[in-house]
């Protein structure tokens, strides 16, 4: 994936200090003029400020009254939660956090237009505060059903799942909201492979236990997700069939148990009782 970086603009900030991580950035982002001559960045881990020395850091610490991201908790299970924040609301805490993510994400053109979007911001928490593993950015209004404009998971935090209940928390919200959605175009290699994971897994899990025929669009309306991705990823599976102009799930017992052996493991769950959320209006 870090050939990419040859083919974009200079990375500017090599590494930033996030809560107890120093992590490697991976792209080049738009920094203010005056941060382009630092290779390191500090953020505060909660407003997510940025500075240029540790000092200025460790004097902030000491005035920031902040101990998780700011707006509403709208999910908490076990250590997990899940916080919204409205761009309109907080408009620097939502760039900044557009500036921290675009560090790891190339493909996106980052609107620094925050008001139009709401933040969905993951966190761990524990005795020092909610610590920030990655969000997902949302249209207020999306005429093209999306239902995720950019995600992240900070590096620190990859690889353990956390990508997947992102995906699958944005798709309880479209439920909630009635309505399907799908996650922004182009998406980046890792986006497809974790989406491309999402899709099948909820897909096979359903035609598991399903007696009798289902179509794509009752498939749809059960999971949220978009047609056209169900169609796909059940194509790339083998599971459809053209019969007389019409695709048909064809979802053979022996090709499904195959299927998700090698689908790996499910992850993280969303345990939708803890969701207390209403759509945006
Ligand atoms: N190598 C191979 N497969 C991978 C890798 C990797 N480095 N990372 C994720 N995957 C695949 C695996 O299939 C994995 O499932 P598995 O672990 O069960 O095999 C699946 O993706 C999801 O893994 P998670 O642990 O749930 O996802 P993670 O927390 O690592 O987050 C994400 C995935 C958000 C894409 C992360 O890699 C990331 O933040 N990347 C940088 C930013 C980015 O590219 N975002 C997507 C842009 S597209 C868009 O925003 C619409
Ligand atoms: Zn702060």
């Amino acid at each position: 994936l870090r050939e990419h970086e040859e083919f974009t603009k200079v990375k500017n900030i090599a590494t930033i200090e996030l809560g107890r991580y120093e992590i490697e950035t991976w792209y080049f982002s738009p920094f203010p003029p005056e941060y382009n001559d630092s290779l390191k960045l500090y953020f505060c881990e909660f407003c997510l400020n940025f500075m240029k020395r540790k000092e200025q850091l460790q004097r902030h610490m000491r005035k920031c009254d902040l101990k998780h991201p700011p707006g509403d908790e709208i999910y908490r299970s076990g250590t997990l939660s899940m916080f919204e924040i409205d761009g309109k609301k907080n408009k620097v805490f939502g760039q900044n956090l557009c500036y921290l993510a675009k560090l790891f994400l190339d493909h996106k053109t980052l609107y620094y237009d925050v008001d139009l979007f709401l933040f969905y911001v993951l966190c761990e928490c524990d005795d020092r505060g909610c610590h920030m593993v990655g969000y997902f950015s949302k249209e207020k209004h999306s005429e093209e059903s999306y239902n995720l404009a950019c995600i992240l998971t900070l590096p620190p935090y990859q690889r353990k799942g956390y990508g997947k209940f992102l995906i699958a928390f944005s798709y309880e919200l479209s439920k909630k909201e009635g309505k399907v959605g799908t996650p922004e175009r182009p998406l980046s290699d890792l986006g497809l492979l974790s989406y491309r994971g999402y899709w099948t897994r909820v897909l096979l899990d359903i035609l598991k236990k399903q007696k009798g025929n289902i179509s794509i669009k009752e498939l749809s309306d059960m999971t949220a997700i978009k047609a056209e991705d169900i169609l796909n990823t059940l194509q790339s599976l083998e599971l459809i069939q053209y019969r007389k102009g019409q695709h048909v799930i064809c979802a053979d017992p022996k090709v499904l148990d195959r299927h998700l052996k090698a689908a790996g493991r499910g992850g993280l769950e969303v345990d939708v009782s803890k969701l207390i959320w209403t759509p945006y209006k």
